[in-house]
C-alpha cells in the first residue's frame, strides 16, 4: 500500500513509500481509509515540537481518519467487514478518569496514523461513522470535534441560557460554535478576521469581537455580559493570554485549557482566579464513552462538520502548508 512516513522532523521529511499492508492480529481491524483530517498537532508534530522524544522514525502519520473496515482479525465482536468507521484518538482510553498511561497510544504518534491506504486499529479504537455523513466529514470529528464536546459536556454540562467564549475560527473552535449553538447558549467568538466573524455569526456566534482591532477582548467579553463574564472559556490559544480568560469567566466560570499556540507557559494572577473561585481544567481530547455521545449529538441535531478543504492524497505536503496558513474549519486528505 501507499503511505505517507516521517522520515525525519520537517515537512520535507514527509515521503510517499510503498508499504506492506498490515494484517489485524485478535481484536484489530484493517481499516481502507478513505480520509484524514489535520489538526494543529499534526502539524506540530511534524515540526518536532509535539512531544518529540516520543515519536518513531518513520510514522505513518495523521490522527483523524475515517474509512471502511477491510478486515477482521481473530474475536472481533464490535465490527465487522463493510462498516464505516472513525477512528477514536486516545484509543486506549474508553471511559472514567484519565490515566498517564493512556497518553502513549495517540493515533499519528507515537502510535501510527491514518495517512496510508490501509491502517490497524483496535475494535475499541473506532466509532461508527455518523450515518449522514460522508467521510471526509467523519475524519474532521475525532479531535476537533471530541475536544470541545468533553470540555463543555463532561466538565460543565452546557445548557440553553449559559454563556462561552470560543477563541478563533481553526478546527476546535468552529466545531465549539456548532455545537455550542446546538446547545442554545449565548456564543461569543473571537477572530482576528471580520469577514470570519461573520461567517461565525451564521453558524450560531451571537457576538464577536476581533482580537486584532480590540486587543483587550476579555475587557470587550466583559462590557457584553454587563460585567459578570461567561460560564465557559474554551482557551484555545494559551501563553500569557491565559490571564485574560480568567477574567473574561464569571464567579466559579470554567476556563478548558485546550490549546497552546501561543505558548506552553503562562503567567496567571492568582488573586482573580482565588477570587473568582475559576475552575481551570485542562482538556486533553476525550474518551470514547464521550465520543459515541457526540456522535449521537451531531447526528440528532444534523450538525454536518465546516471544511476549508480537501486535498489529494498525492498532495499531503500542501494541506500541512495550507493549516499554517491559517483555515476556517478543517482541512481534509482524501486518501480513497
Ligand atoms: N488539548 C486538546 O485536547 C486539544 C485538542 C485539539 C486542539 N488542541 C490545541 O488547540 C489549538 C487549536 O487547534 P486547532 O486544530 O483548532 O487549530 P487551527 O485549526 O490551526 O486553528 C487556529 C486558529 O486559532 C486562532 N488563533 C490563533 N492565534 C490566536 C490568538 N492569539 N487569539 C485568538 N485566536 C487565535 C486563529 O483564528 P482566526 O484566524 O479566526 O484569528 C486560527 O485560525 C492548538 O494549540 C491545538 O494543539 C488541543
Amino acid at each position: 500500500m501507499r503511505a505517507w512516513t516521517l522520515d525525519n522532523f520537517g515537512l520535507e521529511n514527509l515521503n510517499l513509500r510503498e508499504v506492506d499492508v498490515p494484517s489485524p492480529a485478535p481484536h484489530e481491524v484493517l481499516v481502507k481509509v478513505s480520509a484524514v483530517s489535520l489538526n494543529y498537532r499534526d502539524k506540530a508534530l511534524v515540526d518536532g515540537i509535539y512531544a518529540p522524544e516520543k515519536m518513531p522514525k518513520g510514522l505513518i502519520p495523521g490522527a483523524d481518519s475515517a474509512g471502511t473496515v477491510a478486515a477482521v482479525g481473530r474475536d472481533v465482536t464490535k465490527v465487522a467487514v463493510g462498516d464505516r468507521v472513525t477512528s477514536h484518538f486516545y484509543s486506549t482510553w474508553q471511559d472514567g478518569p484519565w490515566l498517564p498511561e493512556y497518553a502513549d497510544f495517540q493515533l499519528g504518534g507515537p502510535l501510527d496514523g491514518g495517512l496510508a491506504e490501509y491502517q490497524l486499529l483496535s475494535e475499541d479504537s473506532v466509532v461508527p461513522t455518523p450515518p449522514d455523513m460522508t467521510d471526509v466529514e467523519a475524519a474532521t470529528l475525532p479531535i476537533a470535534g471530541l475536544t470541545p464536546w468533553f470540555a463543555m459536556r463532561e466538565y460543565r454540562n452546557l445548557k440553553a441560557g449559559d454563556s462561552v467564549l470560543i477563541q478563533g475560527t481553526g478546527g476546535v473552535s468552529i466545531f465549539a460554535i456548532q455545537l455550542a449553538s446546538a446547545m442554545g447558549a449565548r456564543i461569543i467568538v473571537t477572530s482576528s478576521s471580520d469577514e470570519k466573524l461573520l461567517r461565525a455569526r451564521e453558524l450560531g456566534a451571537t457576538d464577536t469581537i476581533n482580537y486584532r482591532t480590540s486587543p483587550d477582548w476579555a475587557g470587550a467579553v466583559l462590557e457584553l455580559t454587563d460585567g459578570a463574564g461567561v460560564d465557559v472559556v474554551l482557551d484555545v490559544v494559551g501563553g500569557d493570554g491565559l490571564r485574560n480568560s480568567v477574567r473574561a469567566a464569571k464567579g466559579n466560570g470554567l476556563v478548558a485549557v485546550i490549546g497552546f499556540l501561543d505558548g506552553q507557559t503562562t503567567t496567571l494572577d492568582l488573586m482573580d482566579v482565588i477570587w473568582h473561585q475559576t475552575q481551570i481544567q485542562g482538556i486533553a481530547v476525550g474518551h470514547r464513552r464521550s465520543f459515541n455521545d457526540l456522535v449521537r449529538f451531531l447526528d440528532k441535531h444534523a450538525i454536518h462538520p465546516v471544511i476549508d478543504s480537501v486535498f489529494p492524497f498525492e498532495e499531503a505536503p500542501r494541506a500541512y502548508e495550507k493549516l499554517a496558513q491559517g483555515a476556517f474549519g478543517k482541512i481534509v486528505i482524501e486518501v480513497a
